[in-house]
């Protein structure tokens, strides 16, 4: 008899052991999540480049009405799956930052459009899912826009198109494509 009841005390300790343990895990893998989305996490790899000097330059670095787009903003998506998926394909730059792949100014250049690239493809396929956290057609003031801007946005949701397709370089200046050897 009292075996049976130390026995089921010891199982409810392990439950809550194993609970307790749970929520410590959950909430160390969440805050290693948001520190890896910290600018200063994203910038001690991407410091001298001159993408990082192009952003703070740009309206998403400073603004009159002072809300900013952090890397991560942009870079990585809210939704968690997506995000794991992310973060997990960008191990990949742990590795070529140990082979220095983009370690100095010109082999960061040489490499921009293939980078570029990459963002592009994730960008189209997503819909542009992480310019439209902040932005939205339908939140838009279209009188307070410029013509060009007012009669693209306009058209562009029933025309399928997609914020990325026309605002290449919001940020960082484009990159050029790179010469084909021969020019035949
Ligand atoms: C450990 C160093 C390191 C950290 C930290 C890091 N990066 Fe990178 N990143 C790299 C390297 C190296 C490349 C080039 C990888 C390649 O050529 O495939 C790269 C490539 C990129 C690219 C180009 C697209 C692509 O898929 O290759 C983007 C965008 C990018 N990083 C954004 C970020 C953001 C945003 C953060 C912060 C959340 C971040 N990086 C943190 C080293 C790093
Ligand atoms: C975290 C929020 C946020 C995200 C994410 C974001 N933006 Fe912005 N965007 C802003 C803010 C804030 C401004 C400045 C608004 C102002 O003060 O006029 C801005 C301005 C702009 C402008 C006009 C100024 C300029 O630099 O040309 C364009 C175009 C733009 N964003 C496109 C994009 C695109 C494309 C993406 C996705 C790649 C994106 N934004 C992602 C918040 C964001
Ligand atoms: C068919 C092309 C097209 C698409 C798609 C498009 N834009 Fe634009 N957008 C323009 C043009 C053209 C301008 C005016 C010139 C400029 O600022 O680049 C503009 C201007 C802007 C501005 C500045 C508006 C102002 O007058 O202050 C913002 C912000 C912006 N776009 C955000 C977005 C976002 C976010 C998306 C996706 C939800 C998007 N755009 C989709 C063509 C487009
Ligand atoms: C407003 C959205 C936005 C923000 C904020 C942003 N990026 Fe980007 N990033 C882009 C887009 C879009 C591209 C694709 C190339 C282009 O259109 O400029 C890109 C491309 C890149 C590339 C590939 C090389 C290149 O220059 O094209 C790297 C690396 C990169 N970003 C890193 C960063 C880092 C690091 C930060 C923060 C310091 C940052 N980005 C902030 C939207 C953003």
């Amino acid at each position: 008899m009292a075996d049976a009841k130390g026995k089921s005390r010891r199982l409810i300790l392990l439950i809550v052991f194993i609970f307790v343990a749970g929520i410590g895990f959950a909430g160390l893998f969440n805050a290693s999540l948001s520190a890896t989305n910290e600018m200063e996490f994203c910038v001690s790899c991407h410091t001298m480049e001159t993408n990082y000097l192009e952003y703070q330059d740009s309206l998403h670095f400073k603004n009159p009405s002072g809300v900013q787009a952090t890397c991560a903003d942009c870079h990585v998506p809210k939704a968690f799956l997506p995000k794991i998926a992310t973060k997990v394909i960008a191990a990949k730059d742990v590795y070529h930052e140990i082979m220095g792949t983009i370690d100095t100014p010109e082999k960061f250049e040489e490499h921009r459009w293939a980078m570029a690239s990459r963002v592009w493809k994730k960008m189209e396929r997503s819909d542009s899912r992480e310019c439209r956290t902040c932005h939205e057609f339908k939140n838009m003031d279209l009188s307070e826009q410029g013509r060009s801007a007012r009669s693209r946005h306009a058209r562009a949701e029933d025309k399928g198109q997609t914020c990325i397709e026309c605002h290449q370089g919001v940020v960082h200046e484009m990159p050029r494509e790179p010469r084909v050897k021969d020019d035949g």
